[in-house]
């Protein structure tokens, strides 16, 4: 694996590669890598040949009081990580090397970004699309591979693609979980012990969610008021559960086609996030991977 540290090195060293030939599959992140990173990290060696990640904890996307500052940074273990996975390049950009600071183009996605975390966090998502594009422009990968525990995130990104003619194909990975339920997160560290064991009940309440949807709850705002309830009971402080239609984040009234039950809280200093897709056929309930087909006009 090689390591490059400027957006010309990158570009410089993916384009060699990609000249002796071979697809670029590329996995950004923000470090403090588990298991549903490399999952995706999987997925890239799979389906490309060329394998780009990168670590860079983006201060744009973190609100004013956010945990930018103390996000956990362990790039020695992360890097090994990848090297094992067989990362091919790993691009850790230096600091002061992505944001000249007289940049002033933003990239805002009207309607999807401003709902759910959007709401909560204003001006996360502007933050997270012109990273995004800004390392596709660096990259320039064919395909990106994104995860479905951040779901809002990977659909403004699908939007942002199709929508700017950026020709790479986005994969949604689906959520890897702790055994007790928990989606991995780099922010579970935060968790006290006390706080770590009543984390899975946000999981625990999305399933429930799903199982009264089985037997026959057609009702958005009843299978919201579970998932709240599960997290109040284990201490939660609520930010929102919503049962929406995963194309423009906006709520539904009737749990039909494919829904997103997406749902965040605060369990003492730490923010969490989880949700779950169902798709729902007449009486037919199951579990499903958020995809997008037609909307970017690129075919591979
Ligand atoms: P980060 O939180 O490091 O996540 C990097 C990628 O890993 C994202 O696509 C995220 O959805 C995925 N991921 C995180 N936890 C996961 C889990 N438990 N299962 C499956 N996939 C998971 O998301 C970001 O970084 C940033 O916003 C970024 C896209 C890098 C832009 O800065």
């Amino acid at each position: 694996m090689r390591t490059v540290t400027t957006p010309d090195e990158a570009r410089r060293l993916i384009g060699e590669m990609r000249e002796r030939g071979g697809t670029v599959g590329f996995v950004p992140t923000m470090g403090a890598l588990h298991a549903g990173h490399e999952s995706l990290v999987r997925m890239a060696r799979e389906r490309t040949d060329i394998v780009v990640s990168s670590i860079f904890v983006n201060p744009r996307q973190f609100g004013p009081g956010e945990d930018f500052e103390r996000y956990p940074r362990m790039i020695e273990r992360d890097s090994a990580a990848l090297e094992r996975l067989g990362c091919d390049v790993l691009f850790v950009p230096a600091r002061g090397s992505i944001y000249s600071g007289d940049d002033r183009t933003t990239i805002t996605i009207a309607g999807l970004g401003d709902r759910l975390c959007g709401a909560s966090r204003p001006g996360h998502f502007e933050g997270v699309l012109l990273v995004v594009a800004k390392l596709f422009n660096v990259v320039r990968p064919d395909a990106a591979f994104f995860g479905q525990k951040d779901a809002q995130q990977a659909v403004i990104i699908q939007r942002m693609t199709a929508d700017l003619d950026m020709p790479v194909r986005i994969y949604i990975g689906p959520t890897v979980r702790e055994p007790d339920g928990l989606a991995m997160s780099s922010r579970n560290a935060y968790l006290e012990p006390g706080a770590r064991e009543r984390a899975p009940a946000m999981r625990r309440g999305l399933l429930e969610a799903m199982e009264v949807v089985r037997r026959g709850e057609r009702d958005a705002r009843a299978a919201e008021r579970i998932v709240r309830d599960r997290m109040r009971e284990a201490g939660f402080e609520v930010e929102y559960a919503e049962v929406v239609d995963p194309a423009t984040m906006e709520p539904v009234g009737r749990i039909d086609g494919i829904v997103l039950i997406a749902a965040a809280g605060r369990l003492g200093r730490t923010r969490l996030i989880d949700n779950i897709a169902l798709r729902v056929e007449g009486g037919d309930v199951a579990e499903t991977l958020l995809e997008f087909p037609g909307w970017s006009r690129y075919e591979w």
